[in-house]
């Protein structure tokens, strides 16, 4: 089948790359002409485990390729999908101006019969909206379908996650639409392998998306605030996690105490949910609680911090992961931009590595005075205290032997409990970590 896909980002590189793999001609549109001209070039814009090798493999065999021209790349296709940014506005509500202008040019440009296929998260009510916009734009000359797919991937397993989804949605319109055959026609090579496709009206898919967000941002925070009850009543929450996790009602995954949830997708999409329940009426008491327990526990680690070095004026204190999680570059909402601003504005100095996300934290932390070191060793030297951020493998494999030599101080601060606390006393540190 002849697909494009408008938003060459992180959800649209990875749909447009698999569509391809599974054997559809695939062309990539982004406004970022730079983007376009590093992709023909073979260089990947984002760190995405696997995605490389797919996007050189399908474009030397020709099933993908890159443009900025809009235009003929939605008049040679029936199907278009739509993977465009839909960050926050000012209000938390989620920015639809890229969606509509995607909208707009399927509508101008339109020659045939097309389905527009929303990748997208987008609140209940916008595919109506983009429908009619299409609507307008085409003058009705021809006939079109539009269709809610939202996409469920994780960033750092990207690629795994589009071939292996545990459902597709997909909202229609209409149930009996030509659009449901070419849905099940593109998927058909996950269904057969066992891949749920899911059919709902347009509303509820769109709701799906916000409301399995809201449901794993409730998880971690409900675990982060049984994790400060653990450390109160002298408990582990490692432990208790495991226990609860077992119930298979529940699940272990989402269950680990941290820093809180960060990312691109969790803080906005909790946001926009309880921003869109307001407007229509409904008060979501309990994602206002997920929301304020998030934001407390970014700080707690400085706090601990704090309980063993009070002032922190000139101290040194070492950074390890900057990502709001492993296998990813992605910065945006990471937890470590609120903990590094708070050291910054305590007077400490900042070194930091992070074996992927350097680029990004760098554009972040422009004239910070953040020192951004080579690797984990450098950036513990000499430090009085140590933070760990993000749980990267390589800081699971470090030395802490060589490390408790090249620090000034003793004091680890596990933001992610990838450390045991009978080895790292043992080691000489004093280890400080969450719940436990
Ligand atoms: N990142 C994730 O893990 C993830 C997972 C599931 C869903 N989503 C959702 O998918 C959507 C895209 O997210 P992302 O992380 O891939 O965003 P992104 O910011 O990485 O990519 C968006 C891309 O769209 C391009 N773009 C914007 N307007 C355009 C236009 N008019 N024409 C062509 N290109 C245009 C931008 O240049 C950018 O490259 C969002 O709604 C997000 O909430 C993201």
């Amino acid at each position: 089948m002849n697909i494009t896909v408008i938003g060459t980002g992180y959800v649209g590189l990875v749909t447009g790359t698999c569509l391809a793999e599974l054997g559809n001609s695939v062309v990539c549109v982004d406004i970022n002409k730079d983007k376009i001209e590093s992709l023909k070039k073979g260089i990947i814009p984002i760190y995405e485990p696997g995605l490389e090798e797919l996007v050189k493999r399908n474009y030397k065999e020709k099933r993908l390729e890159f443009t900025s021209d809009t235009k003929s790349a939605i008049q040679k296709s029936e199907v278009v999908f739509s993977a465009v940014g839909t960050p926050p506005d000012k209000d938390h509500r989620a920015d639809l101006t890229a969606v509509m202008k995607v909208a707009e040019s399927f509508g101008e440009y339109i020659n045939g019969y097309k389905v527009f296929i929303n990748k997208s998260t987008v609140p209940v009510g916008t595919s109506e909206k983009v429908r009619k916009i299409i609507q307008e734009k085409s003058g009705g000359k021809y006939e079109f379908d539009v269709v809610d797919n939202p996409e469920f991937l994780r960033e750092g397993t990207a690629v795994k996650d589009f071939m292996n989804p545990d459902r597709i949605v997909a909202g229609l319109r209409n149930k009996n639409s030509h659009a449901r055959e070419i849905i099940e026609k593109i998927y058909s090579p996950l269904v057969r392998a066992g891949r749920p496709l899911l059919f709902t009206d347009i509303h509820s898919a769109e709701i799906i998306k916000y409301a399995s967000n809201s449901f794993l941002a409730m998880k971690i925070s409900f675990i982060n605030e049984v994790a400060s009850f653990c450390e109160l009543a002298g408990a582990d929450i490692t432990e208790v996690a495991k226990g609860i996790g077992l119930d298979d009602r529940i699940g272990s995954r989402f269950l680990h105490a941290g820093i809180g949830y960060g990312g691109s997708c969790f803080p906005k999409d909790v946001k926009a949910f309880i921003q869109k329940g307001k407007d229509i009426g409904c008060e979501f008491s309990i994602l206002g609680a997920v929301e304020d327990v998030n934001e407390a526990q970014k700080t707690k680690l400085v706090d601990k911090l704090k309980s063993e070095i009070p002032n922190l004026k000139n101290k040194k204190i070492a950074i390890w992961g900057l990502a709001f999680k492993p296998k990813t570059d992605d910065m945006r909402e990471a937890p470590s931009i609120t903990i590094i601003n708070k050291l910054l504005e305590e007077g400490a100095r900042v070194s930091a590595f992070d074996p992927v996300a350097m680029e990004n934290a760098k554009n972040i932390f422009k004239k910070s005075g953040v020192i951004f070191e080579k690797t984990s060793y450098d950036a513990a030297t000499a430090a009085d205290a140590l933070l760990v951020l993000t749980e990267w493998d390589e800081f699971r494999a470090v030395d802490l032997k060589k490390v408790k030599k090249i620090m000034k101080g003793d004091l680890i601060c596990d933001g992610r409990n990838i450390y045991n606390k009978k080895d790292m006393a043992e080691m000489g540190f004093k280890y400080k970590s969450i719940g436990r």
